[in-house]
């Protein structure tokens, strides 16, 4: 399992008895494992959204069923929480094979690569999150694993030194990234398919909603549902998270069920805004704001002023405020929209219209 990406600072700003902050974070939690896995979709047909995406691996896998052979590499990319994982499990789950999950960090030398490759079955999956984080040495070793399907090891050392080549069982590779730009030119190149995930649309978060109050014999009004799929940063793991909430909510303080008002509350109590925002997200505007006259700002320095990981703001916090059309980005830093100044309750500078439109 791997652990939390993302240090968690105790902001000093923050007293709150619910962290609203970590409510929003779409990385997993380990207390949460479980839950993700219990309202993971397990076949394509159950899985929402991402349409394209969806249709694309459906012939990929059925093309590959029907030859018998190994799905082609995969890569996923993509912010936390889209289905990064649950995609990898599914492409596993439709061609009946096993899955091997491992992440960048995780595989530190090439000898790990080696015993993981080296104990997999004909066709099975091997999936690499944050693939990102391999290291060169691994990367270099697992080109001729994904192209060849052998694994290159060198016998003895100085002149006597041989390089002997293991052959492997065919095996598809699914990477998944939060960070396209990082991967290297040559290990994207390895991929057949690179798929980007999107954020999802309310409709379909309203049918995650419903799934998941379904598989947790939870009862939630349409209304209540509707709200909970606005306010989720068109993020599953958050919708999950927040319907989560809800439910506590609403067996602690109300009747056990979901209503509008069990539904407000708790999210009031999350510091969930109207969008979807959290402190963090708020807090990073009003810094752009208030702090740097609206930007241009580079991120180091509103990481630095909000005290957190530039990498959080990065993955975490931006495409969901550039998507919103909140923020924008410049080749000279990040900018305040017109909108991001209304939604924070305040008055846009004078002087040409701002750049609402987003350069992403
Ligand atoms: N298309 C979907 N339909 C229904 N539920 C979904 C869908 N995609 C994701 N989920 C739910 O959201 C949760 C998070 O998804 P997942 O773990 O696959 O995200 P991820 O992209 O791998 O995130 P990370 O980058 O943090 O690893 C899953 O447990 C699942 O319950
Ligand atoms: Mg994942």
């Amino acid at each position: 399992m791997r652990s939390r990406r993302w240090p968690q600072p105790c902001a000093p700003w923050d007293d709150s008895a619910v962290s609203a902050e970590r409510v929003m974070d779409p990385a997993v939690g380990t207390d949460e494992e479980q839950f993700d896995r219990t309202l993971r979709p397990r076949t394509l047909a159950d899985y929402i959204g991402q349409e394209q995406v969806r249709e694309n691996l459906a012939i990929l896998i059925e093309a590959a069923r029907r030859r018998g052979e190994p799905v082609e590499h995969v890569l996923l990319c993509g912010p936390p929480g889209l289905g990064k994982t649950t995609l990898a499990t599914i492409i596993a789950n439709e061609l009946g094979v096993a899955i091997k999950t491992t992440s960048g960090p995780a595989v530190d030398h090439a000898g790990a690569l080696a015993s993981i490759l080296t104990n997999l079955s004909r066709r099975d999956v091997l999936f690499i999150d944050e693939i990102h984080r391999l290291n060169r040495v691994v990367e270099e070793a697992l080109y001729p694993a994904m192209e060849d399907f052998a694994f290159d090891i060198v016998v003895g050392k100085g002149a006597g030194a041989a390089s002997v080549r293991l052959p492997l069982a065919p095996f598809t590779c699914v990477g998944a990234t939060t960070r396209q730009g990082l991967l290297s030119a040559p290990m994207r190149d390895r991929f057949g398919a690179v798929y980007r995930l999107d954020f999802y649309t309310e409709q379909e978060l309203l049918r995650i909603v419903h799934r998941s109050a379904r598989i947790l014999g939870f009862e939630i009004e349409e209304a209540a549902a509707a709200e909970l799929a606005r306010r989720s940063r068109g993020t599953p793991r958050i919708a999950n998270r927040l319907l989560r909430r809800v439910r506590d909510y609403a067996q602690v303080r109300a009747d056990g069920r979901g209503t509008m008002e069990a539904t407000r509350a708790a999210l009031a109590m999350l510091e969930v805004d109207d969008r979807g925002l959290e402190p963090l997200d708020r807090r990073i505007l009003e810094t752009v704001i208030t702090k740097f006259g609206g930007g241009p700002v580079g991120l180091d320095t509103i990481a630095t002023s909000v005290a957190e990981e530039p990498e959080t703001i990065e993955d975490v916090h931006e495409p969901f405020l550039i998507q919103s059309g909140l923020l924008a980005r410049t080749h000279r830093g990040r900018v305040a929209t017109e909108l991001a100044y209304r939604h924070l309750g305040l008055t846009p500078p004078p002087g040409p219209p701002q750049q609402t439109t987003l350069q992403l």
